[in-house]
């Protein structure tokens, strides 16, 4: 197999593995390929459910987990609040706690809940652009109205404002439905218009459209043309977006999750919505996402989860996604979440480690695979253009039970590094490079089943996501500025230029 590189140049370096000649050499672009991505400074973003938001706020891992984001990035994480419960929810002026609400037993959400002023008090101190949905199935707009007023007055973190989470799935005798039409995209689209137009001269041109799951009979690039001139209320259009269901039980895939092929054609869906957004001037944002809905299903918590959140916000990036919001949802009932109370999930360690990867330089992401096996392979450049990481997904799927397979990836066209030159040129000698390992025992270990994920060797995260053990660099040979590396089927690696 021959691989032909963006440019056309084919390079062919072979080793024998099982009697097939396997090449993977990728040629490493000096300057932006046409192909790359911009990186938002929160392209890895949080959504956090509405009625148990305030509970986050008392956890010490939420401060800590975003805390780290912020400290690999250099900005700190956005953050959204809304989900289901944003659609059950009345503000209540009155209301001396942030929420109040009754429910069987802690894990479950409840069906109806009010929340107060200090609620905005504790989303003004989140430290990144802060996001609010609120209800517009129960059709109260002049409640919105006192929220949306209250939170634009405490909040100067306040980027945007949602009516109405994923509206496609409400039932045609919700009270938004206009008596006697039937609840579709267009009746949805004339609906958003008139709740911006309306709030918009309270609360400014401050609104998050469309807030989909069911991508694409409802779209953003639907929606747009609805709007019409409403269009300049909006900030930005989001969709909701799982890869996988774990809604009544139905089963989950981790091979077919972290499959790097299937991730890219998954993303590539959402380049057209990207696309209509970015032509009206609006940003696009996958405003709520994670592996599977409801919570999420047995592969959500495993190290195959965090191998899949690399990969696919890398690939996001790559299809336009302006930023992903990944969603926490109820507090001890949450499969897919990255911490709790008591731990920090495997998931969380694959959010670090593209943190790093996409690092507090990092302005451009480029993909120099072709998606055509199992391998990734991803180059991030600075604001000079300059290539300054690689990554290296081997999504080969390991479960623990026999040979852990392993590929060699040869980078060529490693620059000098830049603390030595201040113009880029290829490596003439031989010097060394670092790397940083993500890996654990298999693609299905759980940090919460005892299994270990580690990132640089011994790097893992406390149960309050404080940074804990030691990270360490492996050093990797670099020959003319080709290196070879080796990643093991469920692992990931950036090299470090
Ligand atoms: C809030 O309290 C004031 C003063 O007690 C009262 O007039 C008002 O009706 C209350 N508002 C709500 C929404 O309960
Ligand atoms: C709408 O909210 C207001 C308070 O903002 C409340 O007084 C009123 O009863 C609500 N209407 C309905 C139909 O629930
Ligand atoms: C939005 O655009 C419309 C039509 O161009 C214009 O009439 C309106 O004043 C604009 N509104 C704002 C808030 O800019
Ligand atoms: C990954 O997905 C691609 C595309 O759906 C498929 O052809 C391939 O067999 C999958 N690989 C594995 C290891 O499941
Ligand atoms: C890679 O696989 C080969 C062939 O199975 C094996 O000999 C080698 O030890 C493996 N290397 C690593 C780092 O796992
Ligand atoms: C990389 O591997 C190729 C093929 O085995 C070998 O020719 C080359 O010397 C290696 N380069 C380095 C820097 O190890």
């Amino acid at each position: 197999m021959l691989l032909h590189f963006p440019g056309g140049i084919a390079i062919a370096i072979s080793g024998l593995v099982g009697g097939t000649t396997i090449v993977n050499a990728f040629k490493v672009p000096q300057t932006p390929p046409a192909t790359s991505a911009p990186i938002n400074k929160a392209q890895l973003s949080v959504s956090l459910e509405f009625f148990t938001f305030p509970d986050y706020t008392n956890i010490p891992s939420t401060t800590n987990c975003l805390a780290n984001i912020q400290t690999l990035r250099g900005a700190p994480p956005a953050v959204r609040i809304g989900g289901t419960t944003q659609d059950r929810a009345t503000y209540d002026p009155n209301l001396t706690s942030a929420v109040q609400y009754t429910v069987p037993d802690p894990t479950v959400a409840p069906s109806s809940l009010t929340y107060g002023p200090t609620y905005f008090t504790l989303a003004a101190g989140m430290k990144g652009d802060v996001t609010i949905g609120f209800n517009r199935q129960l059709n109260n707009l002049s409640n919105v109205r006192a929220a949306a007023i209250q939170a634009k007055s405490v909040m100067k973190n306040l980027l945007s404002v949602e009516l109405g989470n994923e509206p496609d799935l409400y039932s045609g005798s919700s009270p938004i439905v206009p008596a006697g039409q039937p609840w579709n995209p267009t009746t949805d689209g004339s609906v958003e218009k008139q709740w911006f137009t309306d709030l918009a001269p309270d609360v400014g041109n401050i609104f998050q459209g469309g807030v989909y799951l069911q991508f694409p009979s409802w779209s953003t690039q639907g929606l747009i043309p609805r709007l019409g001139s409403a269009i300049n209320t909006t900030v930005s259009f989001s969709g909701h977006s799982y890869p996988q269901s774990a809604c009544g039980g139905a089963s989950t895939n981790l091979p077919s999750l972290m499959n790097h092929t299937g991730i890219k054609l998954y993303t590539n869906r959402y380049a057209s919505e990207a696309a209509a957004a970015h032509a009206a001037g609006k940003q696009y944002f996958l405003g709520e996402t994670n592996s599977a809905t409801c919570g999420g299903g047995g592969i959500s918590p495993t190290f195959g989860a965090a191998l899949w959140i690399v990969d696919y916000v890398i690939q996001g990036a790559l299809s336009g996604v302006d930023r992903m919001y990944f969603h926490q949802g109820t507090i001890g009932n949450c499969q897919y979440c990255f911490w709790g109370r008591f731990i920090v999930g495997a998931p969380y360690y694959g959010v670090a480690f593209v943190s790093e990867f996409f690092g507090t330089d990092g302005v451009h992401v480029a993909e120099i695979d072709d998606a055509s096996d199992a391998l990734g392979v991803y180059v991030v450049y600075n604001a000079k253009n300059y290539p300054v990481r690689a990554l290296v997904y081997n999504s080969a799927y390991f479960d623990g039970t026999g040979t852990r397979s392993n590929s060699t990836v040869t980078l060529t066209g490693i620059p000098q590094s830049q603390k030595k030159k201040s113009s880029i040129s290829t490596e003439t000698k031989t010097t060394t490079a670092r790397a940083k390992r993500l890996t654990a025992q298999s693609a299905i270990s759980r940090v919460d089943q005892g299994g270990v994920v580690t990132i640089g060797g011994g790097g893992t995260f406390d149960n309050t996501c404080k940074n804990a053990g030691t990270q360490s660099f492996e050093s990797v040979v670099v020959d003319k500025g080709t290196t070879n590396v080796t990643v093991r089927a469920s692992e990931a690696l950036i090299v470090y230029f």
